[in-house]
């Protein structure tokens, strides 16, 4: 699927090499100049290293937890940290790193132990606050809290509370109207179900909303939150049980693509956990959803669909170190789900390469519409990542940010205090300068799109997941 290249030459392989060192409260040299009202702190997670036991882990999801934190005050200073965690210490003793995304488990029992008493702990997905506190999170039911100064790991919370699900989503949505995070999760058993909860901010015990039953659970990334609904995009990649008991293979190895089930949005309510509405459309996967709201009798989702998952198995490392993925097929699209049942209408918004999609926290975690949707671009089909886009949802217009040889990661939306426009702030992301081998970290005009401020990094950050800028005072 991907486009077969010499290693080094497009550089693209910079963005799966190690970090070696940690750095702590380094003062970045800054050309242009940050906003003055940019307080706290941008926090990015992802792998930083790409061995254990010596070897190369297979997949880039595997890769082991660093968080990097550039924090504004008179400058920026810089600082990484790897969680300190199980997988950590497993990784360097040289054991296997049993109960990851795509390694093989360690056995029948090896799995089991994953799936139930030893989720893994290498929770390089994402960062939230939780329980007042910083965490890194991924898909399994744990948490690991680190100092917001020194990102250094304080705990791995392991939640004991009314939700059993053994995999959940790396992406609980925010309510700043209600002050809670809202996930969800799937547990396996006799009986498969999706779980909903919500974990209300200062608290670390998750509330169960209400469940699904379901025959083959869906391997899903994220979801959809409004007022009034969690919309879960139930794609066919799908596993029974069983399918975890081939212990050879890796955990994403069980689910397989069928198609012919289509993609169902379960619309349930956050109220009552009820299904409001199941419908089903033509296949399709994504892992992102920028952003969904509710409209009269409907509920709008803009996502970044894929027309298969075919685009999971082109995240292998053995793939990646030689080799770019197809990024071009990722696109962001409309669906129109009505309340009542009724059919399904789509539209692809802007035909660009996209993942990544963010929108202002001032309208997403406010359960409001979005004008724009900003994501790492792929304007090349054979270089992936090469831009950050703009997206203007009601009319199609994209604004594009690239420079040669410079890739981007997600980027994160910060709004001007008291803003006036949904665009009246910055985009921030960190970009991988090849052929400098350092990072950097960007700002963009939110209206313009254009440059106004650019810390260069003292070494070169691998390809990241996910971010999230946390203000000074306040969520
Ligand atoms: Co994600």
């Amino acid at each position: 699927m991907a486009a077969v290249r010499t290693p080094g030459v497009s550089g693209y392989d910079l963005g799966f090499r190690s970090v070696r060192e940690e750095i702590s409260g380094r003062e970045l040299s800054v050309e242009g100049r940050f906003p003055d009202w940019l307080s706290g702190q941008y926090v990015r997670n992802g792998p930083g290293a790409f061995e254990a036991g010596g070897e190369r882990v297979a997949h880039w999801f595997d890769g082991l937890a660093m968080l990097a934190g550039f924090s504004f005050g008179d400058g920026v200073t810089y600082t990484n940290r790897f969680l300190r965690t199980r997988a950590y210490r497993e990784a360097a003793s040289g054991a296997p790193t049993a109960g990851a995304f795509a390694e093989p488990a360690g056995g029948v029992l090896g799995r089991l132990r994953a799936l139930t008493a030893e989720p893994t702990d290498n929770a390089n997905a994402n960062v939230v606050r939780l329980g007042g506190r910083l965490a890194a999170i991924t898909e399994s039911p744990v948490a690991v809290a680190v100092d917001p100064g020194t990102l250094a790991t304080e705990r791995v919370v392991q939640f004991e509370d009314d939700v059993g699900a053994q995999h959940t989503t790396a992406h609980p949505a925010r309510d700043a109207r209600r002050g809670e995070l809202v996930g969800y999760g799937t547990r396996f058993g006799l009986r498969n179900r999706y779980e909903l909860y919500r974990l209300p901010d200062g608290h670390t015990e998750r509330e169960l909303l209400g469940t699904v039953r379901v025959d083959e659970p869906a391997y899903m990334h994220d979801f959809a939150l409004t007022e009034r609904f969690a919309v879960l995009v139930e794609h066919p990649l799908t596993a029974a049980p069983i399918d975890f008991l081939r212990p050879e293979q890796g955990f994403i190895d069980a689910y397989e693509w069928q198609p012919e089930r289509g993609t169902r949005f379960l619309l349930l309510d956050r109220a009552t956990g009820d299904v409001i509405a199941d419908p089903r459309v033509s296949s399709f996967f994504t892992f992102h959803c920028a952003n969904a709201f509710e409209s009269g009798d409907e509920v709008v989702i803009d996502l970044v669909a894929y027309g298969d998952a075919s685009v999971l198995g082109g995240l292998y490392l053995a793939d990646l170190d030689t080799s770019t993925p197809d990024a071009s097929t990722g696109q962001l699209c409309r669906y129109r789900v009505p309340l009542d049942g009724g059919r399904v209408s789509t539209r692809t918004i802007a035909d660009v390469g996209i993942e990544f999609p963010r929108v202002s926290p001032a309208v997403g975690t406010e359960m409001e519409p979005h004008r724009y949707v900003y994501g790492q671009g792929s304007a090349d089909p054979d270089r992936a990542a090469n831009e950050l886009v703009k997206i203007d949802v009601e009319t199609g217009e994209v604004w594009t940010w690239s420079e040669p040889g410079v890739y981007a990661g997600e980027p994160a939306f910060v709004p001007t205090p008291d803003a006036d426009r949904e665009d009246d702030g910055v985009v921030l992301s960190v970009l991988l300068d090849v052929d400098a081998e350092r990072s950097a970290l960007l700002a963009l005009d939110g209206g313009s799109f254009q440059e106004r401020a650019r810390a260069r990094t003292p070494h070169p950050l691998p390809f990241g997941f996910h971010g999230r800028y946390f203000p000074a005072s306040g969520k």
